[in-house]
């Protein structure tokens, strides 16, 4: 199975609809690895890999919220806090296996793959939505 970006998932945004690309990328890589090598230092390292860019990102859109005043931002931080906390809890799964287990690669396909559909759908394309709004006065 493979994360994708769908057209469901673009926001309108570009700096998030690009950094969403590049994380379900990382997303892919992680997946791929897993798939030609159950090696547990491989998987890890990708996983952190991929940790990297979670923060960035999230660092990033929470930035933007901040610059545009958008009123839902408490409240968003607190789903990319969720967020962060499972990939920590992924990361110590990890650690304290042999190597990626069929449940591990279950939790990040529930966990973090459709965890983050529902959040771009969401949570993100809000955002957008208010900069349009805000850009486009007379829309509302
Ligand atoms: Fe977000």
């Amino acid at each position: 199975m493979r994360a994708e970006f769908t057209e469901n998932l673009i926001t309108g945004n570009e700096m998030i609809d690009s950094q969403h690309r590049e994380l379900i990328q990382r997303i892919n890589r992680l997946l791929e690895t897993m798939e030609s090598s159950r090696e547990k230092s491989t998987a890890v390292k990708t996983l952190n890999f991929l940790t990297d860019y979670v923060c960035y990102h999230f660092e990033a859109e929470e930035k933007l919220q901040e610059e545009i005043g958008y009123p839902g931002l408490a409240e968003h931080k607190e789903q990319h806090n969720a967020l962060k906390a499972t990939v920590k809890d992924l990361t110590e799964m990890l650690e304290e296996e042999e190597g990626p287990s069929d449940s591990f690669v279950a939790q990040l396909n529930l966990k973090v793959i459709e965890w983050l559909y529902k959040h771009i759908e969401g949570y993100d394309r809000s955002i957008a939505e208010y900069i349009y709004l805000t850009e486009n006065p007379d829309r509302i």
